[in-house]
């Protein structure tokens, strides 16, 4: 089991009950009931949750399970998740209402209405169809947090193709994998996007991952920051250029394909225990309800709201909630492009005080890194307009919690607390505004999720007991493959206790049943809530000609909740001087991305291993921390 990196939180500790008014205008009231109710009729649940949403075609069956673990929901259905962001707010009232609100680090401001953002995304829709883009074909998306990375996510749903959003901080050899995996036809890109007053240059990356591949048939350049770029004449086009050429009869108006309800919308690369990302496959149905009632019920959504994830679309998080959730409510969503503490540590609390921000939701490692900078900061700036609060990526430790609440949610917001994964699409284990909160705890099962903890033997551990957290039964907006290789879906997921959802998480429930998430147990690194696999960064190790081998682990750290610890063995004739250590920092910054810098790199001559040549990594973090190494009958070293 894994070592804890948060201090185990007093499981008795204060419960914050939400203020009556809170409580009195929730969307859901009774959720107790809801979830009696779906627990006893789960297919009916979800079928009256999907209800709320436009179909083409109403669904046959809506839970398919004669393939599990390849489940099917509303089997027959005929949908497309744009039909429900976008082709149904533009038929009423809501085709005048803000869609999305962006800032630029420097200050650019940019809003689209519903009607506004449907014309952009039929014309980026026609832009790709022109290049080829057709249903099931795949479209890498590589950009800052711009309003164009929506729209082109948008635009390949809405043709059927299948998005595969890289992350902007990502670099190289990450990009290049994900790429190469994903066959993708095009890939839309930015000159650069600006973080913390510097530039990151992304075609160039893209220039480079693309030296390293078949390159796919078209790049499509969105002029951003305005700096020269190389574009290579027929594959690569401008953006800005692409959108005002006439390029069909009304190029404004793109038909919506409609499509099965099970038929692919997104693959998203996430880090698993192997060097090769895992490409996590969501569809259109289920994944559009899951995220719809979630976002709807927990975060309580009104007309009125101005909802803002400071997520990046890259991530799940910004897939679910900045990019379609908030759409499919019909919702007004905020996006910043920057650093929260650019050009000083009030950027955030200014921007909600600016615009109106309702409810906010945010990462633990934000809240630990502004929080240094002292409550003066939020305390200038009105931030009443605030009701509900969020966390996600990684257990929320109670200082942070508190502060939270008390200096940003005024003791008066709610901070719900959300476990999810790349692999569900949708909260899982999550509060209501109406339940009562446990610092660092997310609470209970979402209506409809049979979440429970086991021991190794596959039995409910006690109460207090740390086990494997797993789900009994399937939810709408789970994974339903990884891409190309069914194998290793059923492998990594369902084999460990066969018939239940493995997640990879160690978990408590105190006696009220609230769980609490303690950390991964598998060879994921949550560095900022980031993902990272321990495999993926050692291969890009392996890659520098200095590198003979390496192991990475993670190290508690107080404002990232875990921080990269490399060791290295390098090959002979080799020095270890600071002057190289710096060089492979740098290149790991290169090849995989800036988050993945390691915080230390270690030189070693040995690393423990098993005697099949496993590298032990507990041992190592054991030894990091000056802890007890634990059983060693099956070191070599
Ligand atoms: C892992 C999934 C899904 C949103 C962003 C991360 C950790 C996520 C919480 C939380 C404790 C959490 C888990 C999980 N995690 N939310 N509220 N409390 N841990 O998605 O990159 O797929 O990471 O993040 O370890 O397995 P992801």
């Amino acid at each position: 089991m894994q070592e804890t990196n948060v201090p185990i939180p007093n499981q008795d500790a204060e419960v914050f009950h939400p203020a009556p008014e809170i409580v009195a205008s929730a969307n859901v009231q009774n959720v107790d009931q809801v979830r009696r109710e779906a627990a006893i009729d789960l297919e009916g649940y979800w079928a009256r949750r999907a209800g709320e949403l436009e179909w083409y075609r109403k669904w046959d069956k809506v839970l398919d399970e004669s393939a599990k673990p390849f489940f099917k929901w509303f089997v027959g259905g005929k949908t497309n998740i744009v039909l429900n962001a976008l082709d149904r707010h533009v038929k009423t009232w809501r085709r005048n209402k803000l869609a999305l609100i962006w800032e630029g680090e420097t200050g650019e401001v940019r809003t689209y209405s519903y009607h506004a953002l449907n014309r952009e995304v039929c014309k980026f829709a026609n832009v790709l169809k022109s290049m080829g883009v057709a249903k099931g074909d795949r479209v890498t998306i590589y950009m800052p947090r711009i309003p164009e990375t929506v729209i082109a996510m948008l635009a390949t749903a809405k043709l059927g193709a299948i998005h595969s959003v890289v992350y902007g901080g990502f670099s190289v050899e990450a990009l290049h994998g994900r790429i190469e995996d994903s066959e993708s036809k095009v890939i839309v890109t930015a000159d650069g996007g600006r973080m913390n007053g510097k530039t990151v240059q992304l075609k160039k990356i893209v220039d480079e991952a693309l030296t390293r591949t078949a390159a796919p048939e078209n790049v499509v350049v969105v002029r951003h920051l305005g700096i020269d770029v190389s574009m290579e004449q027929g594959r690569d086009f401008w953006y800005h250029e692409l959108m005002t050429l006439p390029l069909a009869k009304n190029s404004m108006r793109c038909e919506t394909e409609v499509m099965d309800a099970e038929d692919p919308l997104f693959i998203l690369y996430t880090s698993g225990t192997t060097g090769k990302p895992k490409a996590i496959l969501h569809t259109h149905g289920g994944y559009q309800v899951g995220v719809y009632s979630t976002i709807k019920d927990v975060f309580d959504l009104k007309e009125e709201d101005r909802w803002w994830c400071t997520a990046d679309p890259g991530w799940i998080t910004g897939h679910s909630y900045i990019v379609y959730g908030p759409l499919l409510c019909g919702a007004t969503s905020f996006m910043y492009e920057g650093a929260p503490t650019y050009p000083y540590p009030d950027r955030w609390w200014a921007m909600i005080e600016k615009y109106g921000v309702t409810v906010f939701y945010s990462t633990p490692t934000a809240i630990r890194g502004l929080m240094r900078f002292g409550q003066a900061w939020p305390g200038r700036h009105d931030l009443s307009t605030l009701r509900l609060l969020g966390s996600v990526g990684e257990p929320i430790n109670p200082e942070a919690w508190r502060w939270f609440h008390k200096y940003i949610g005024r003791e008066k917001c709610p901070i719900m607390d959300t476990w999810w994964q790349t692999e569900t699409g949708m909260f899982l284990l999550t509060p209501l505004p109406a339940t009562p909160l446990k610092p660092g705890s997310a609470t209970l099962p979402y209506p409809g999720i049979d979440a429970d903890i086991f021991g190794e033997d596959g039995k409910p551990v006690k109460v207090g007991e740390e086990g494997f957290l797993v789900m009994r039964k399937p939810w709408p907006a789970m994974m339903r493959t990884i891409y190309k290789d069914p194998d290793r879906y059923v492998q990594t997921y369902w084999t460990k206790f066969p018939g239940v959802y493995f997640a990879g998480d160690s978990a408590r429930r105190d006696k009220d049943g609230y769980f609490w998430v303690i950390g991964r147990v598998d060879d994921v690194i949550k560095v900022s809530g980031y993902r990272l696999g321990t495999a993926e960064l050692e291969s890009a190790f392996i890659t520098h000609p200095a590198v003979a081998e390496a192991a990475v682990i993670g190290l508690p750290h107080e404002i990232k909740g875990t921080a990269i610890h490399a060791y290295v063995i390098l090959k002979p004739g080799q020095d270890g001087s600071d002057a190289l250590i710096e060089e492979l920092r740098q290149y790991i910054g290169h090849e995989v991305g800036p988050i993945a810098k390691p915080e230390k790199i270690t030189i070693v001559q040995s690393l423990p291993k098993t005697r099949s040549g496993k590298i032990m990594r507990r041992v190592l973090k054991a030894r990091a921390r000056g802890m007890d190494e634990g059983d060693l009958s099956t070191l070599e070293e």
